[in-house]
């Protein structure tokens, strides 16, 4: 294991999770001159960690092993190394269980495990999303049942992380952070830390305003896109281009917001953050209905595309085949992360068809491997817009593309959402 430079304890953090949220946190630790200890539950992504080799797209090699040969940065699975830290920050994912309702196992475990090595005076933040409330009513109970009796203080707040993987613009330190701590001393704390990591802070009065905020976020994507999704199959039915209905609409200068149609939502937020919000309102006697109506049209948009695809196979015989290109939820990334091209792929094998997909950046998908763009199908859908997919040899064979990324309009053979 590499060897850190542990030195001040107030200048060391520990971050709970090295993945999408907690390794680019870490590396923008280490630049702001923090020492900063990676503590990540799976072996595999530890040893992997500490080889050099960077698990996500937007950390590269040479960034993480230059944090690892200043001796700023070191990754564990050993939970009892937060003792070393003044600052620990917790980034492990909050998904939905079987049920779509919120699960905060993982958030949970994290926390239990950490909790009896936290110090004296040490800071406890949350960025994981969850629904407003977590830190106060989950977290904290956690941690002051477990904690050691010689800790008698400890700090605690929410600073929910916005990072946009595979942003070229907006990272860790120029996008504004949301910070709320429980309390006056623990926000002063928590500010200090982003301080000194962030261009820009911007403090809550509560924790609960922070946690909100994030959800409030991603549910203002979810329901424009929903609405987008629907307008759009308004106008394709009646023959109208709804990318230029959008380009029409942006140009007024105030109160509109291009959103795009696309297969659906996908990722580890759009989907699942504002299902956080309907059960917190569910659970308060409330419906959030326009955000619950929201969920189910972008659930069902993938089946929109399906038949739209296979529409366009119409004429040839046998079992259609569909090429999928682009499977990773967003272009940039090879997350597929509640992507919606598996309920793409659902909705085409649940129609008869035979589906194959591509994607440079994805080499497994659902247990298989990709095929070329000169794999013999009917219809080919562009799901996500990767780099480096061929989509021209596909139409210079004269198979018809379904383009659900408005990438390649113009172009004989293509069609639009
Ligand atoms: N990915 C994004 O774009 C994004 C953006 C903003 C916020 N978030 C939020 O950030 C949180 C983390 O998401 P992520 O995308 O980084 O997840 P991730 O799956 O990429 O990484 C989480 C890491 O935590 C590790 N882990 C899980 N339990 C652990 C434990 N007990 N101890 C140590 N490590 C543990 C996992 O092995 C994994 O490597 C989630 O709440 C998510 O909603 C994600």
């Amino acid at each position: 294991m590499p060897e850190i430079e542990l030195g001040d304890r107030t200048r060391v953090v520990a971050i709970i999770g090295q993945g999408y949220v907690g390794l680019p946190l870490a590396m923008a630790a280490v630049d702001a001159g923090w020492s900063v200890i990676g503590i990540e539950k799976s072996v595999s992504r530890v040893e992997q960690l500490n080889s050099g080799s960077s698990p996500v797209e937007d950390i590269s090699d040479s960034r993480l092993t230059a944090a690892i040969t200043s001796k700023k940065y070191f990754a564990t699975n050993n939970p009892a190394e937060v003792s070393a830290a003044s600052v620990v920050a917790i980034c492990v994912p909050t998904p939905l269980n079987d049920s779509r309702e919120p699960d905060l196992e993982l958030l949970e475990s994290a926390t239990r495990e950490v909790a009896p090595f936290l110090t004296d005076e040490s800071l406890l933040i949350s960025e994981s999303t969850s629904y407003p409330g977590t830190l106060r009513e989950v977290i904290i109970p956690l941690v002051n049942n477990l904690k050691s009796q010689d800790v008698k203080k400890l700090y605690f707040a929410s600073a929910p992380e916005r990072v946009n993987p595979g942003d070229p613009i907006w990272d860790q330190k120029n996008t504004p952070r949301l910070v709320g701590g429980i309390d006056e001393e623990s926000q002063a704390r928590a500010l200090a830390f982003y301080n000194s990591i962030c261009d820009s802070v911007v403090p809550t009065a509560t924790p609960e305003i922070a946690e909100a905020a994030k959800i409030l976020e991603n549910t203002f994507r979810l329901v424009n896109i929903a609405m987008i999704n629907e307008f759009t199959q308004l106008c394709s039915a009646q023959g109208i281009n709804v990318h230029e209905v959008i380009n029409a609409a942006a140009t007024k200068p105030y109160g509109f917001m291009p959103f795009r149609p696309g297969v659906g939502i996908g990722g580890h937020c759009i989907p699942v953050d504002p299902l956080y919000l309907t059960w917190w309102a569910r659970k308060g006697g409330q419906v959030a209905s326009l955000v619950e109506r929201s969920d189910e049209i972008a659930n069902q948009m993938p089946v929109y595309v399906a038949e739209r695809a296979l529409a366009l196979t119409k004429g040839s015989t046998g079992v259609p085949k569909v090429l999928i290109m682009g499977v990773a939820y967003k272009p940039g990334v090879g997350d597929v992360r509640e992507t919606p091209a598996s309920a793409l792929r659902v909705a085409l094998i649940a129609r008869g068809a035979e589906v194959a997909w591509v994607d440079p950046l994805v080499p497994l998908w659902e247990g298989t491997t990709p095929v070329t763009e000169a794999w013999d199908c009917d219809v080919a859908v562009v799901a996500t817009n990767q780099a480096g997919m061929d989509v021209k040899s596909i139409l210079d064979r004269g198979i018809p593309v379904l383009d659900c990324t408005n990438n390649y309009s113009g172009l004989t053979g293509v069609e639009l959402l």
